[in-house]
């Protein structure tokens, strides 16, 4: 068995935990919302049609954010057609996906929807066909308590309370020419300067989003992010940066796992562009990023669509195994940047793209990415250590020589746990993992969660919807002496106590 080693400092920090790092993201796209989380004729429905299965499954999750409305579709999206009576809301041309939106589903029911499932809302404005002043009519519908003309049309919608929404996006992927008025960088810049001068006229307690890039494919990519904080230095908090990963042709597998190398060269090179414009601007604020769209999505595929008809499929890929690996690579990545990395949102949350799969009318199901994405949305608290690893090697062509091994690890101080995630790459080997603890008491093995199997096509479908779910290793001894084995192509949770 190959062996590889980690020491774990309890003062060796790379940074603090923001507790929206594992969010989730509901667009008015495909089955998301309607036949998703919403669907009224459902038996498992509840008073105002919101699936009880899937409010189920989402509450697993312990998400601490969903970004909503869009996406592509926020950019044509008129807000105030979402609320008020449903009989009188409008049924529209969605451009961006080509089908019919209802409206059946509105800022208000989302806010209703967020509670039940125990998350917070990270809302989306409309910078594309959309108007600062219809952005800053956002915030006050949603935030400001009554007495004006939009605060008082919320109450009589029927929420006295207001939604209190504190995280705001400043459109989206407005770099593509796919997004529905698509800007360039400083026409972009331009116009949301002045809609985040308005919206935080509203409500100066808001946090902000830019637009950042959606890709570092694009030609664009980085000019984008360094214009458009020239604009918004002062008036955001955060870029953002949208990232999805797949088996492109002639990929191998082991490419593939370390799609993570990937995304942590993008979030640095964000990171560098942003400090950038710090020193550019003679600033002291220093800027944060939200990856508010990440995962895997097989690009590589045709979807056969049905134009124009309301709740028609979008991307609803079925999960590997192999995803699901991929996945967890990603979200070591994301632990280890979160000293700049405040907020994620894994895209999406139900059917398109996404950890939980319906069926209209019947079941909902875990695909197989839910699991470490749940292991990191619930277990990535506290402090993210910085590690120091000793590991073994393995060649990749598109890489190079990577480690074996990817790891993160979290110390979260209320409960003395510490957490190691880690994705074993090598196609071949076990490896042992001795750990040494510096600074702690006694550090005991709580549990050892691991996701592997033999086929790594497998996927959890809605007749066998276990084929691939996490197992629990026999601690034969809870002790840390014999080291951690870290089973070849798996992706593990360990558990570990500080007793001090
Ligand atoms: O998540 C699916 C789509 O991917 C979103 O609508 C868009 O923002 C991105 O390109």
């Amino acid at each position: 068995m190959e062996k590889g080693k980690i020491i774990f400092e309890k003062d060796y920090v790379k940074g603090n935990i923001d507790k929206r790092l594992f969010g989730s993201f509901i667009e008015h796209m495909g089955r998301a919302v309607y036949t998703g989380i919403y669907e009224p004729e459902h038996p498992d429905s509840d008073e105002q049609g919101f699936r009880k299965d899937v409010l189920e499954l989402v509450k697993e999750l312990q998400l601490p954010i969903v970004r909503y409305p869009g996406g592509n579709f926020v950019s044509g999206y008129h807000w105030t057609d979402g609320i008020g009576r449903k009989e009188h809301r409008p049924s529209r041309l969605e451009l961006a996906w080509k089908t019919i939106e209802t409206n059946e589903i509105g800022i208000d029911e989302f806010a209703d929807w967020s509670k039940k499932v125990g998350t917070s809302i990270m809302a989306v404005v409309n910078l594309g066909t959309g108007t600062p002043k219809e952005a800053a009519e956002m915030v006050e519908y949603c935030n400001h308590p009554s007495g004006t003309y939009w605060s008082n049309m919320r109450v009589a919608n029927g929420h006295k309370e207001p939604h209190n929404i504190r995280t705001w996006c400043l459109g989206n992927e407005m770099d593509g020419d796919w997004q529905i008025c698509h800007l360039t960088a400083d026409e972009y810049g331009r116009k949301a300067h002045e809609a985040a001068k308005m919206m935080k006229m509203a409500d100066n307690t808001i946090e902000l989003v830019a637009s950042g890039s959606s890709s570092p494919m694009l030609d664009t990519y980085p000019e984008w992010d360094r214009k458009v904080l020239e604009h918004l230095y002062n008036d955001v908090d955060y870029i953002s940066l949208h990232r999805y990963y797949y088996q492109e042709e002639n990929m191998t597998i082991g490419d593939f796992l370390l799609s993570y190398l990937d995304l942590n060269k993008f979030i640095k090179d964000v990171i560098t562009t942003a400090d950038y414009v710090k020193t550019l601007k003679r600033s002291n604020k220093t800027m944060y990023l939200s990856l508010d769209e990440w995962n895997v999505w097989d690009m590589s595929k045709q979807w056969e669509i049905e134009e124009w008809k309301p709740a028609s499929p979008r991307i609803e890929d079925k999960y590997s195994l192999l995803d699901a690996l991929v996945l967890g690579g990603l979200i070591c990545t994301m632990i280890n940047h979160a000293n700049r990395l405040k907020m994620g949102c894994l895209a999406q949350l139900v059917n398109v793209i996404a950890p939980i799969l319906t069926e209209k009318g019947g079941k909902a199901i875990r695909q197989t990415i839910f699991y470490p994405f749940m292991h990191g949305s619930l277990n990535a608290k506290g402090k993210a250590l910085n590690l120091r690893t000793d590991l073994p090697k393995i060649q990749s062509k598109r890489y190079g020589e990577a480690d074996a091994v990817t790891v993160a690890a979290t110390y979260d101080e209320e409960k003395e746990n510490i957490v190691l995630f880690a994705l074993n790459c090598s196609q071949n080997d076990d490896i042992r993992i001795d750990v040494d603890f510096r600074g702690f008491g006694n550090v005991k093995v709580i549990s050892h969660t691991v996701l592997d199997g033999n086929d790594l096509n497998a996927k959890n479908t809605f007749e066998n919807p276990n084929t691939v779910v996490p197992r629990e290793m026999k601690m034969v001894n809870f002790d840390t002496s014999d080291g951690i084995v870290i089973p070849k192509m798996s992706w593990n949770l360990v558990i570990f106590k500080n007793i001090i």
